[in-house]
């Protein structure tokens, strides 16, 4: 048996950060306004008193970005704290459950979610064991050294090859070891594994901090927002969000794209958008969601100037903007112009919610992240003023927004990549279906 405990550090949480900030007024459209928010089908770490002596076993998020064996960005750790500290304060030894990379079933020492203590212990402030199992003696043993309101992490959930096939077998095994369940990985909601959906069946199951105030921001944004609704959607393939595309023209009011994907939209209305990264085998379905989009009432703005260059590189001799019909055969298009950008801005003013995904331009690169910098520093500007709504999420969105220095003025910025995707396609997540049925 080895379990292994670490020296802690001091707290980084700042827990006011992890909630929704509520915009209150009467909804009107001019200035602030309430969300209207159902949460009444969950139960949260509100509806739990004292635990004291009692095991919780809480999801959470640990897939970490690592460099040189050290966690590079530790917001998912931060996002789930005051879950974990919460069920500390009202006594519970409190097991943390995590996937790590994709191992496929496997022991893989390189995807051992131990890697990513240090950084848990930094966040929280505290020593937390590391228990090499997820379920069995090893974990009750665990459980018995532990005193209320300490803290262990399970080894990663993948190494047993029923996580992911959600096999009740292990999820019964897990659930041995626990009395409560808490959810708090609403990034990993879309996979119905074990230790996602399965053990939401098995024990009383709650839904945590990070996890609701996921949802009330997802319920405030499309769910139940106050319109109009703006969407803005950029990356480089529509293929990759052809499901995000389709599915938000029927719910937004203006549906902004943006990024290489707007390159294969304007070659399917007839632009010649010369070298650009172009998706032209899509052109019947890029038609099929403008047609679609009519139909719905909702308007798809799409660039009228870009910038463009003859080489994808920073600050390139050939860098130039123009008309979207003036690209020559030897350009690409980068980024969007600054004329529709103004355009876009003012769009967003006559809107009272946005969801942002996807950067517009390439914005990795100078100058082809000014677009994107522009646009979200007016979406910051209105959410300022309580004018917006403004949730972002997926992918390259959340390094985007910082790249802006406006990911702290959003109202709120998901710490999920693929289930925001799956969210923003209108799809069930079974990790959050499971909460509600439980
Ligand atoms: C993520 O990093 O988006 C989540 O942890 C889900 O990871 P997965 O795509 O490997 O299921």
């Amino acid at each position: 048996m080895c379990f292994s405990i670490h020296l802690a550090r001091k707290p980084l949480v700042d827990v006011e950060r992890w909630t929704l900030k509520q915009v209150q007024g009467d909804g009107s459209g001019s200035g602030h306004r309430q969300l209207r928010l159902n949460m009444t089908t969950f139960r949260t770490l509100d509806d739990l008193g004292d635990l004291t002596g009692k095991v919780a076993l809480v999801r959470v998020d640990l897939n970490l970005p690592m460099q040189d064996g050290a966690v590079t960005d530790d917001t998912r750790v931060r996002a789930s704290a005051p879950t974990i500290l919460d069920l500390c304060a009202k006594g519970a030894k409190v097991l943390l459950l995590a996937h790590f990379g994709r191992p496929k079933g496997e022991r893989v020492s390189t995807m051992s979610v131990s890697m990513t203590l240090d950084a848990v212990q930094a966040v929280l402030g505290r020593e937390v064991m590391f228990v090499p199992e997820v379920a069995g003696d090893v974990v009750r043993q665990a459980v018995g050294i532990l005193r209320p309101g300490d803290v262990a992490m399970l080894e990663n959930t993948r190494f047993w090859k029923g996580e992911e096939k959600n096999d009740p077998e292990l999820a019964r095994a897990i659930a041995e070891n626990g009395d409560i369940y808490v959810n708090d990985a609403f990034s990993a909601a879309h996979r119905a594994h074990a230790s996602t959906e399965g053990l939401a069946h098995l024990l009383p199951a709650y839904a945590g901090r990070s996890m609701e105030a996921e949802l009330k921001a997802l319920e405030a944004a499309l769910g139940n927002p106050v319109r109009p609704v703006a969407a803005v959607v950029g990356g480089a393939k529509v293929s990759s969000k052809l499901d995000v595309l389709t599915h938000l023209v029927t719910q937004v009011d203006h549906l902004i794209i943006g990024g290489g994907m707007a390159n294969t939209f304007l070659a399917a209305k007839g632009v010649d958008v010369g070298k650009s990264l172009c998706e032209h085998d899509l052109a019947d379905t890029a038609r099929g969601i403008l047609a679609a989009a009519d139909k719905a009432g909702c308007t798809v703005h799409l660039p009228y100037d870009v910038v463009v260059a003859k080489e994808f590189a920073a600050n390139p001799p050939s860098l130039r903007t123009c008309n979207v019909h003036e690209v020559a055969a030897d350009e690409m298009i980068l980024d969007v112009g600054p004329q529709a950008v103004e355009a876009l801005a003012d769009v967003l003013k006559t809107c009272r919610t946005l969801v942002w995904n996807g950067p517009l331009g390439a914005f990795e690169t100078v100058p082809f992240d000014a677009a994107t910098v522009a646009l979200a520093r007016s979406a910051a500007a209105l959410t300022a003023e309580g004018a917006l709504v403004s949730v972002a999420g997926g992918g390259d969105t959340v390094a985007a927004l910082n790249h802006a220095g406006v990911a702290d003025d959003f109202t709120y910025i998901s710490t999920a990549g693929g289930a925001f995707l799956e969210w923003m396609e209108g799809k069930e997540l079974p990790g959050v279906k499971a909460l509600q049925a439980a």
